[in-house]
């Protein structure tokens, strides 16, 4: 089975997104583990694990079809942090660039017909959609509960709990 250039291009793509996705969540981990926050700390190493597993998804589809997953190296992530809540805003900003990087390729495999790889996408669109919505549930107990220091280690417990229970086992 064939895949066109551009679809290949942008799988390959895909696998630089998820590993910078992988590593900006561990520098995250570690800073909240540094700080004292350590359901952020267990919350965010389980975040940088999936988004692992989704790199790897990607790296065996290219390779069972013949077409050598390239490596990527990546950019040293972002190490300095302010707080708990800004954190978990740059994470949803990073996936919602994901989601629209997986759209742009839902769209591509429309254009080319390439049914194995739409099929293929369709978990990832799917799983897009539990993301945002946790994080967006996650950015909203701020508004909630408070930003004083009772509040954020309320949080940071809900953290916790959310890392011990993923909202999709199978990722
Ligand atoms: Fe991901
Ligand atoms: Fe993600």
């Amino acid at each position: 089975m064939k895949i066109s250039k551009n679809m290949q291009k942008a799988l390959n793509n895909q696998i630089t997104l998820e590993a910078s996705a992988s590593n900006s969540y561990m520098a995250m981990a570690s800073w909240c583990e540094v700080t004292g926050y350590e359901g952020g700390a267990s919350f965010f190493y389980a975040q940088s694990d999936e988004e692992r597993t989704h790199m790897l998804k990607f790296i065996h589809y290219l390779n069972n079809l013949g077409i050598s997953a390239v490596i990527p190296a990546t950019k040293s992530p972002a190490s300095n942090f302010k707080s708990l809540e800004s954190i978990l805003k740059t994470a949803l900003k990073n996936e919602q660039t994901v989601t629209t990087a997986i759209h742009k390729m839902v769209e591509i495999s429309q254009k080319d017909k390439d049914h194995s790889t739409y099929a293929f996408l369709e978990w990832f669109v799917n799983e897009q959609v539990q993301e945002e919505t946790k994080f967006e549930t996650l950015i909203q107990k701020f508004e909630l509960i408070g930003r004083d220091k009772i509040a954020i280690n309320e949080i940071d417990k809900t953290l916790a709990a959310t890392a011990a229970a993923p909202a999709d086992a199978t990722a």
